[in-house]
């Protein structure tokens, strides 16, 4: 059943097993406010990168959070925080398909907690919009990995071209080859452009360092049988067709600022592709709990 848990840690990761939900109005329009002013207060620690900014915390270092904490437990249950620390995370670029089942095999995995807190969008128009995660039926009981077809490297990164769009670089060495033979100029790269000043190359450097936590694989398929159609053109354009095969979509949850959201650990999820409903992004709380 899985090569990663062992069979007692397995059993007892599906005896805490639930249907996904959500809790509307879980936080009231004060305490939003107040998380994310502590967001600004401690972003001294973020990591910021063109498609995303975290900014990791500590449940314990304010009154606000530990709360925060209670009030959490109270509709989920005890959990603890084991191998990623609490965070806000802003993304600008939707996630694709993952499962965040981490990388401890005594770790007895537990929820994923979402708290959205605020929606930016482009204009009042696309405000009637608004973002879903998507939990799909299907289970995923080894380490934590990013599921796609594209599984020959695990150097591709989403980078913003010289229009501000975010183009996905598959091979970051290739592409950095490019850039570094280059200074104050534009490139072009696989029919996208891309201005590389000292910024940029720095930027694409860094990156080129990254350690990343998700292992890329494609073992999410377990048939050929295609993704609905329908589905996909409404919520997952961000990501090939065929890395959605053999999935089955189990809810849509709406992001609401101020709900409490949550499932678990071994459920593939992603965003959807909130980019083309006028989101140029969005902000939550996201947990990563266990069972002792
Ligand atoms: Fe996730």
């Amino acid at each position: 059943m899985s090569n990663f848990f062992t069979k007692e840690v397995l059993d007892n990761i599906k005896k805490n097993e639930s249907n996904p939900k959500k809790l509307s109005n879980f936080l009231s329009k004060d305490f939003c406010e107040d998380l994310l002013n502590f967001r600004k207060s401690i972003s001294k620690k973020m990591v910021d990168r063109e498609e995303s900014t975290k900014v990791p915390f500590v449940f314990e270092d304010s009154s606000l959070t530990k709360k925060l904490k209670n009030d959490i437990q109270e509709i989920v249950g005890e959990f603890f925080v084991k191998d990623f620390e609490p965070h806000f995370i802003t993304t600008r670029f939707p996630l694709r398909l993952h499962a965040d089942t981490g990388k401890d095999p005594n770790d007895i995995i537990f929820k994923n907690i979402v708290l959205p807190l605020e929606i930016n969008y482009k204009d009042n128009d696309s405000k009637k919009n608004t973002s879903h995660t998507l939990i799909f039926k299907n289970k995923w009981y080894e380490r934590s990995a990013l599921f796609t077809t594209k599984t020959s490297n695990n150097y591709d990164f989403i980078i913003k071209d010289k229009d501000h769009n975010f183009i996905d670089i598959i091979d970051i060495f290739d592409f950095k080859k490019k850039v570094d033979q280059t200074s104050n100029e534009l490139i072009e790269y696989d029919k996208n452009y891309f201005y590389v000043d000292d910024k940029f190359k720095e930027y694409i450097g860094s990156l080129s360092k990254t350690k990343r936590y998700n292992e890329r694989t494609d073992k999410h398929i377990k048939n050929q049988k295609d993704f609905d159609r329908k589905i996909y053109e409404k919520y997952l354009t961000h990501q090939p067709f065929e890395d959605c095969k053999s999935l089955e979509l189990d809810k849509a949850i709406s992001w609401e600022p101020g709900a409490l959201m949550y499932w678990d650990r071994i459920r593939i999820h992603s965003s959807d592709n909130f980019l083309k409903n006028g989101i140029i992004s969005k902000t939550c709380i996201a947990l990563f709990t266990s069972k002792k």
